[in-house]
């Protein structure tokens, strides 16, 4: 489903839930996957993130019932089964549970937290963000239940509140204690505007993405490497056992000098994760400023340095990773490449002139030891409904 758009996307929800559900779906929300153009692992030290919306979307379509029970049925094939989920409205005395299949936890996550009074409801979702590809496929899916729910039972939340929201139906539903970036951008993207966020007052800006001349690659390396899933959260852990031995609030308000002070009072691991943060929240500043000015070439080299930094400081990249940002770079007319998202497979993001893409990309398929895809990276808008003809 990755090639259809919106309104194709919706076509196809819509049929589905003909087929599953023997009724016509009444409403229908979107939300946006992301691609961080810089600024990866800031956002749980406080720090700052600067992403972009991207075009594909996860999609749901859904209608009211009378029973009291919430039936979902996902399309998106690569999810591991049953399709097709059931269960009670929550209440005081009844809550929900995460459980298998595990992508129902997403939904079950968001509509136990959801703030307003919910009756039972029908849903169908189709996506076209490619799951595990770091392009947070959980998070859309997450906005897009929030903001379906908003139309069907409305309540009075704020976009950054949903984000807020989606960030703990990830934390408690899926166990992945991840920062507010990606719910963030999702609920909050803005067409043709990268969004520099700060992770610590929630504020945030929008910068034109002014590229007359230049392209945004994402480049799939179709790997997701299966650690032990303690990945994550040891290196947010680290980050907050540094924080309290440097007696700050986060990492965001340490330095390079704070930290070379206190060196031996940290093992290595920790000192290089907290240089990565440290760094990386520096680079972001000035990463920004650069693209502002319109100084790709700087912005460039910052995208490189902020990837080799999490591949030898945080130790989140892998060679698939580490191999297409050596082959983009090779490539003239590339300013930059990175990985992004949170690691260990997924995508790489490049900046380059528009002229040299096709080059690019056929030396990513000459020379890349595996199956990359690719995909033009434009800023899209954040999550929205969609009104249906039958919307009651
Ligand atoms: C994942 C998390 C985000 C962020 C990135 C790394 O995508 O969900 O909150 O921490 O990793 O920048």
């Amino acid at each position: 489903m990755a090639d259809l758009d919106e309104f194709q996307l919706l076509e196809r929800a819509i049929n589905i839930f003909q087929e599953q559900f023997e009724s016509e779906a009444s409403y229908a929300a979107c939300a946006p996957g992301r691609v961080n153009l810089i600024g990866e692992h800031t956002d749980y030290n406080d720090g700052f993130v600067f992403p972009i919306a991207i075009p594909q979307v996860t999609m749901v379509v859904g209608r009211p019932n009378s029973d009291q029970m919430i039936r979902v049925f996902t399309a998106v094939t690569e999810v591991d089964h049953p399709f097709l989920v059931r269960f009670p409205v929550p209440t005081a005395t009844s809550k929900l549970a995460p459980g298998s299949p595990t992508w129902a936890n997403y939904v079950k996550g968001v509509v136990s937290l959801y703030p307003g009074t919910l009756s039972g409801f029908d849903m169908v979702i189709v996506s076209s963000v490619p799951l595990g590809g770091g392009l947070s496929s959980s998070a859309s899916l997450e906005v897009a239940t929030f903001t379906l729910m908003q139309s069907m039972f409305p309540c009075q939340v704020s976009d950054k509140e949903k984000a807020l929201i989606c960030q703990k139906a990830e934390h408690t539903f899926a166990g992945m204690p991840c920062g507010i970036m990606d719910q963030f951008i999702s609920s909050m993207g803005s067409k043709d505007h990268a969004l520099l966020i700060d992770c610590e007052s929630m504020e945030s800006k929008q910068v034109q993405l002014r590229l007359p001349r230049q392209s945004l690659l994402i480049i799939n390396c179709n790997v997701k490497h299966q650690l032990s899933g303690s990945e994550y959260p040891s290196r947010r852990q680290s980050c907050i056992d540094a924080a309290s031995l440097l007696q700050v609030k986060s990492l965001r308000y340490a330095d390079q000098t704070m930290l070379e002070a206190h060196k031996n009072d940290m093992s290595d691991e920790t000192y290089r994760r907290s240089r990565h943060v440290i760094s990386e929240i520096e680079r972001t500043r000035e990463a920004v400023i650069a693209f502002e000015n319109g100084d790709l070439a700087k912005f460039g080299k910052l995208m490189v340095a902020s990837h080799n930094s999490l591949r030898d400081d945080f130790e989140v990249s892998c060679p698939e990773l580490d191999s297409l940002v050596e082959i983009a770079m090779s490539v003239s007319g590339v300013y930059g490449s990175r990985m992004t998202g949170g690691g260990f497979g997924g995508c790489t993001i490049t900046l380059c002139e528009t002229s040299s893409l096709e080059q690019l990309m056929a030396e990513v398929k000459q020379r890349y030891d595996g199956t990359a895809t690719f995909i033009h990276a434009s800023a899209a808008a954040g999550a929205h409904s969609i009104v249906l003809p039958n919307q009651d």
